[in-house]
């Protein structure tokens, strides 16, 4: 199948990074958002990230403006329906997809195939409310979507050969290399991620260092790019514990419990780098 036009649902920070990659690719990109100001506010974005490209001398101004040239915003679910590709990037919430995934279905030509960014939901739940669970598969993005390199496929249980092997064609176009894990909770990365990251909060938590201290600790001892608070800043605090949760139901195993910090600060808004404030207070600098 020939891709021309990829849709993309949710324009947050997953949802307009994936937006931009897919653009630079030379797909069509058609951007779906709840609000009215979709088309400003996801162009803006995708703006503000291009440019940062640019100013690193990794892009061309005139490659940049041909890639948001590509990029539109909706808010009618039905304009969708010129994609050979949505790719859904909501929040972490299974009745939100499932219901986003059902109206998807009805939208949708029968052969376009209908992707979850989901970071530990079941994909499974998802195709089945639809009519194409054949069709429906997980391509899990990183943050950031323009720089980190993985994109994860994660295989439902009825999503057949044709539809993975569609999703890696796309993956290795959009320069990412791909793996494929099953679909169990986490999948792959994020069975590895959370543990550590709930582990670096209930350490913080319990006094152990500063932030500071937790942070340079992994990056001067480990060589990380970025500590574990510092990367649920980055993640988003709602989005770390929105995983944490899924995966603690799932297995029943105290590695993956939220610690009540984190739990308290999401309570409070501070979702990390997003808003401005988590860990770290991102206001000042
Ligand atoms: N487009 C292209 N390249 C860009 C860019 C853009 N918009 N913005 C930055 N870059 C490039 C820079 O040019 C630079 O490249 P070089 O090293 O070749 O010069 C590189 O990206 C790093 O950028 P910066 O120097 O601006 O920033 P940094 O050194 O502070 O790194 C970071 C920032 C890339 C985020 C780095 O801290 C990092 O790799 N952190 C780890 C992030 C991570 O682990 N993400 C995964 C989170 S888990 C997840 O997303 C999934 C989930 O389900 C929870």
């Amino acid at each position: 199948m020939i891709v021309q036009t990829i849709g993309i649902v949710g324009c947050g920070q997953m949802g307009a990074g994936i937006a931009e990659i897919c653009a630079l690719s030379s797909y069509e990109v058609i951007v779906y958002g709840r609000n009215e100001d979709v088309q400003p506010v996801c162009r803006g974005r995708v703006k503000q990230s291009l440019d940062r490209a640019v100013s690193r001398g990794k892009l061309s101004a005139h490659d940049a403006d041909a890639a948001i040239g590509r990029v539109s915003g909706t808010a009618y679910l039905a304009r969708l329906a010129a994609a050979d590709l949505v790719i859904e990037a909501v929040a972490e919430d299974l009745a939100l997809k499932q219901s986003l995934f059902r109206s998807l279905d009805d939208v949708l030509r029968p052969e376009a195939i209908l992707a979850t960014n989901t970071s530990s939901l079941s994909v499974t739940e998802l195709a089945i409310a639809t009519r194409r669970p054949d069709r429906v598969l997980g391509m899990h993005f990183f943050n950031p979507v323009p720089v980190m390199r993985l994109l994860e496929l994660v295989r439902g249980l009825h999503t057949s050969d044709e539809t993975l092997a569609f999703a890696r064609k796309v993956g290795a176009y959009l320069g990412k290399t791909t793996i494929t894990a099953p679909d169990t909770p986490g999948f792959i990365v994020n069975r590895l991620l959370i543990p550590y990251v709930v582990e670096a909060i209930a350490a913080y938590e319990a006094g152990l260092g500063s932030v500071e201290i937790m942070d340079s600790s992994v990056k001067l001892g480990m060589g990380h790019p970025l500590g574990p608070l510092a990367l649920a800043d980055l993640i988003g605090l709602d989005t770390t514990l929105a995983i944490a949760d899924v995966l603690y139901e799932a297995y029943a195993d105290a590695r993956f419990k939220a610690p009540p910090l984190l739990r308290r600060m999401v309570a409070v808004g501070w979702l990390g780098r997003k808003v401005g404030r988590g860990f770290y207070d991102y206001r000042r600098s």
